[in-house]
């Protein structure tokens, strides 16, 4: 997944397109580039590595044009080398595009424009889209006919952003299944384009989310938009309503932390937008009771964090409103033909709304006409137009690559709405109501009390950090608990970490335990307790270290550990919410004591558009 960013107006190119490529580095960071029109003609930079590279390498241009677009790219075609690094231009250079997604076709397209004499020199499926627009250009009356020519012969998912000499005050896009958001500051004449809003907040003051297969040119003034056949489609731009602060790291040194310590204040503000005198309500969902009333399967689809938190939410919907439930991974529901019935609901979770496997989810589940709804932390991402109801995760933008709060939040939301459908369908008492809700209110509080005690986690990471290989078990409600804690510790410190129902151990992995292999088991208060404590003594009697997550006064369970993290009293079901935060804590620090670069792990980016 990549990230584009698009400028025209009277500011100095090169600081809104750097800017902008910066804010975006999270979608992408192995290479950047940037192409403006210079005193009308066509001038590329790029580089590999991050941003501060390509910085560097123009800070003694002096450019002077004001219309411009960049790229910072997440290898997908061809391997993160200057040559295909983002913008690609025709061979006269003319023409220069970036992109974000894949083209399906383009190896047929390369494959007849390599006939036609075109030549290639990067590995990238981007490159074919600057050679067809002038290939077309010899045909059509203009360059807006060319450009249209060249996306209709395009397949796959796509988000693109082109410059040219012939129309040098005007950039050019499309978007069909990647994301796209034009915007503007009518005050200055400026019009701006990106993959996403950190690049537009604060300077943009309107916005507006292109739908997919929508295209058009904007200039410093004024935007055309058409639709697939040429037709004028009318633009609808809406206020830009979040601030700078909640893009920046503010105290913290990296996103995550800044994210991690969010989760108490961040689920205060779901309870409150949630509940009102005891009553639970999605004001932003779309779909009626009556309809909720007669759902009888649920089939979560979701992708890494976002299907942990959906293995959850799969026990919360059975345990509270007693509806059956499967979760499943997008890549895996959207190929294997699940067996429906008219009463079955989907459900998807995605933070940035914008996972290419979770769309493809949606679109499988729309085939079987099935009611579609997503709990998406972007109410304008392409899941939530897609859907028929969505819950907002209202957990505000999550910049680090290592989701964390946004699976805090995915967890409240699924909760609430276990109860909201248990007392909806009846299955649910009153009573039962009560005490989970009072329980809930007491998440916040306990988070902080597990923040404000991290020195048994900084030790805890200094051990870890020299570690090869890690076991995360857990059982019931924290068996995903092991899986995102495993997720998290290998995406940000490059250690393997497996993580297994701690019942299944034993037929099998225990094979893996040698003398001092760390294994994290979380044991908070629960029926299950017995059983994880035979887990740990059948690791311990093997020499495994016995690293615990439990909770404050288990004496007998921090007497048997060599390192513990504990966590306060809480209702079984609800001590995924607590048992995550040293686990996020440890991987953060694990990763930072090894020098890893925490925000921005390597090989990933904040959210997949590929397939
Ligand atoms: C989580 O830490 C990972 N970055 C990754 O697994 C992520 O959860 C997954 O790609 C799904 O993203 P989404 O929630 O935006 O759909």
């Amino acid at each position: 997944m990549c990230g584009i960013v698009g400028y025209i107006g009277p500011k100095s190119l090169d600081s809104f397109l750097i800017v902008g490529l910066k804010k975006l580095e999270y979608r992408g960071y192995d290479s950047a580039g940037i192409a403006i029109i210079d005193k009308n003609e066509l001038v590329v930079r790029k580089s590999t590595g991050k941003i501060v590279d390509l910085e560097k390498l123009i800070e003694n241009d002096k450019f002077d044009g004001h219309v411009g677009i960049g790229h910072t790219r997440w290898a997908t075609h061809g391997a993160p080398t200057k040559i295909n690094a983002h913008p690609h231009t025709n061979q006269a250079q003319t023409i220069a595009v970036v992109h974000n997604g894949i083209i399906e076709n383009y190896t047929n397209l390369k494959k007849d424009l390599i006939n036609e004499g075109y030549i290639f020199i990067s590995d990238t499926d981007t490159e074919i889209i600057a050679h067809l627009i002038e290939k077309y250009l010899k045909t059509e009356k203009n360059f807006e006919n060319a450009f249209y020519q060249t996306i209709l012969l395009l397949e796959g998912k796509f988000a693109i952003a082109a410059v040219s000499e012939f129309e040098p005050e005007k950039i050019f896009f499309v978007k069909d299944g990647a994301p796209l958001i034009i915007a503007r500051n009518t005050t200055v004449k400026e019009s701006f384009l990106a993959s996403d809003l950190p690049a537009l907040v604060p300077i943009a003051k309107e916005s507006c989310y292109l739908e997919n297969k929508q295209w058009g040119y904007m200039n410093n003034t004024d935007f055309k938009l058409y639709n697939w056949n040429h037709e004028p489609v009318k633009l609808q731009f809406i206020l830009i309503d979040l601030k700078i602060e909640q893009f920046e790291k503010g105290k913290y040194e990296h996103f995550m932390l800044k994210e991690i310590h969010e989760q108490p204040s961040m689920i205060r503000r779901i309870l409150a937008n949630r509940i009102k005198d005891g009553i639970i309500s999605f004001n932003e969902f779309k779909v009626g009771d009556e309809k909720l009333k007669k759902i009888g399967r649920i089939l979560i689809q979701a992708s890494g964090t976002s299907l942990i938190a959906g293995k959850l939410g799969k026990m919360y919907l059975e345990n509270n409103s007693r509806i059956y439930t499967e979760a499943d991974f997008s890549s895996e529901f959207r190929y294997r033909n699940p067996l429906v019935e008219g009463d079955t609901m989907v459900v998807g979770i995605s933070q940035s709304g914008e996972t290419a496997d979770t769309i493809a989810g949606i679109h499988e589940a729309k085939s079987k006409f099935l009611r579609v709804i997503s709990f998406v932390n972007n109410v304008n991402s392409s899941m939530a137009r897609e859907s028929d109801g969505i819950i907002d995760l209202l957990a505000g933008p999550e910049i680090g690559v290592a989701s964390t709060k946004a699976y805090t939040a995915q967890l409240v939301n699924l909760f609430l709405f276990s109860l909201y459908l248990g007392r909806l369908n009846g299955n649910l008492s009153e009573t039962e109501l009560e005490r989970n809700l009072k329980e809930l209110m007491t998440i916040p509080e306990k988070i902080e009390k597990i923040l404000n005690n991290i020195d048994p986690i900084i030790k805890i990471a200094e051990f870890l950090k020299d570690q090869k290989d890690t076991i995360f078990l857990g059982r019931t409600f924290n068996y995903p608990t092991s899986l995102e804690g495993s997720l998290k510790l290998k995406e940000i410190s490059y250690i393997h970490a497996s993580a297994y129902a701690a019942g299944e151990f034993k037929h099998g992995p225990i094979a893996l335990v040698s003398e001092n292999l760390p294994v994290i088991l979380t044991v908070p208060n629960s029926e299950i307790r017995p059983k994880i404590l035979s887990n740990l003594m059948e690791v311990k009697a093997r020499l495994g270290k016995i690293i615990t997550i439990v909770t404050e006064g288990d004496q007998e369970i921090i007497d048997l550990s060599d390192y513990h993290i504990t966590i306060p009293d809480i209702e079984e079901s609800l001590s995924p919410l607590l048992a995550i935060i040293p686990l996020q804590l440890l991987a953060y620090y694990t990763a930072l004591f090894k020098g890893c670069n925490v925000d921005k792990p390597r090989n990933l980016a904040k959210s997949v558009t590929v397939e």
